[in-house]
């Protein structure tokens, strides 16, 4: 385990949280590959019955790392555990929690769409600026945004590329509740703890109708990962990554 993904587990709770705070969370291949690790260790441990996932305050993720997308963009390797933890992910047997504070970008924003529910805090935007950046939607989100948020909910936040603050994002039907921030992990856990005390095969066998057959969901993230790593090799993704990594901060 690295400090860039904490993972513990009370009792019956398993939570990973993203701990790399100097970069507001951006997730690299290795905290990918942590990532899918912890939430298939949970699925296959019987003691485990939900997964949470949490940021630093502040901070939930700002997305893919950029970095490690201009590496692919310029001809390098990688992309192998995003895909295993959007596969994990979008399979996981057990509910899933997600406790979001601040800065929400890109996958950051589009995990939620996988959550059964999503606390966050009034400073929380989510947003997806795939198209500015020359990108596509991942992670099944041009499949599971418009069943959230209605075709044109979707296009706000996945064409336009349009902020969803906390309350916002409430009124669309794209979390659950909003917390202060000072009580945002508490209401998490809180929440997480109670789902452990459902009777496990009832609360499985719900939540599996309830999601339907993961297997377009699974079809349309290979889909959208496709298309992604063509775009990033394209001119429009890499200007937009040259623009960030070569931006003057004020
Ligand atoms: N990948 C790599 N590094 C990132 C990053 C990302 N996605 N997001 C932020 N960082 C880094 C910054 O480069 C900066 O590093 P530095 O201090 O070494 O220069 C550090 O995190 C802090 O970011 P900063 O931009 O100074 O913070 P901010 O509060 O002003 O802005 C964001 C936060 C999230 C709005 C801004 O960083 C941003 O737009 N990031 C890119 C988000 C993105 O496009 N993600 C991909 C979506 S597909």
């Amino acid at each position: 385990m690295s400090d860039h993904i904490i993972i513990e587990r009370q009792d019956a709770v398993q939570t990973i949280r993203m701990n790399r705070p100097d970069k507001k969370n951006a997730i690299t291949r290795a905290m990918y590959a942590e990532m899918a690790s912890a939430l298939a260790a949970g699925d296959a441990d019987p003691a485990v019955r939900v997964h949470v996932f949490l940021g630093v305050p502040g901070a939930f993720s700002a997305g893919n790392d950029l970095a490690d997308f201009m590496t692919i963009a310029t001809g390098g390797e990688g992309g192998g555990e995003v895909w295993d933890f959007l596969l994990a992910l979008a399979r996981t047997e057990k509910p899933v929690v997600s406790g979001v504070d601040g800065i929400a970008v890109g996958i950051g924003t589009t995990i939620n769409l996988h959550c059964d529910l999503t606390f966050a805090t009034p400073r929380t935007v989510f947003r997806t600026p795939f198209v500015d950046l020359g990108l596509v939607p991942e992670a099944g989100s041009s499949l599971l945004a418009p069943q959230v948020l209605g075709r044109q909910g979707a296009f706000a936040l996945l064409g336009l590329g349009e902020g969803f603050p906390a309350e916002r994002a409430l009124a669309a039907g794209l979390i659950y509740k909003v917390v202060a921030e000072d009580e945002l992990e508490a209401a998490t856990l809180a929440a997480a703890r109670e789902i452990a005390t459902k009777p496990p095969e009832a609360l499985k066998i719900a939540r599996d109708l309830m999601r339907g057959d993961r297997s377009e969901l699974v079809a349309r993230i290979k889909v959208e990962g496709e298309h992604f790593r063509a775009r990033l090799k394209s001119d429009e993704a890499r200007a937009a990554l040259v623009a960030f990594m070569t931006r003057k901060k004020g």
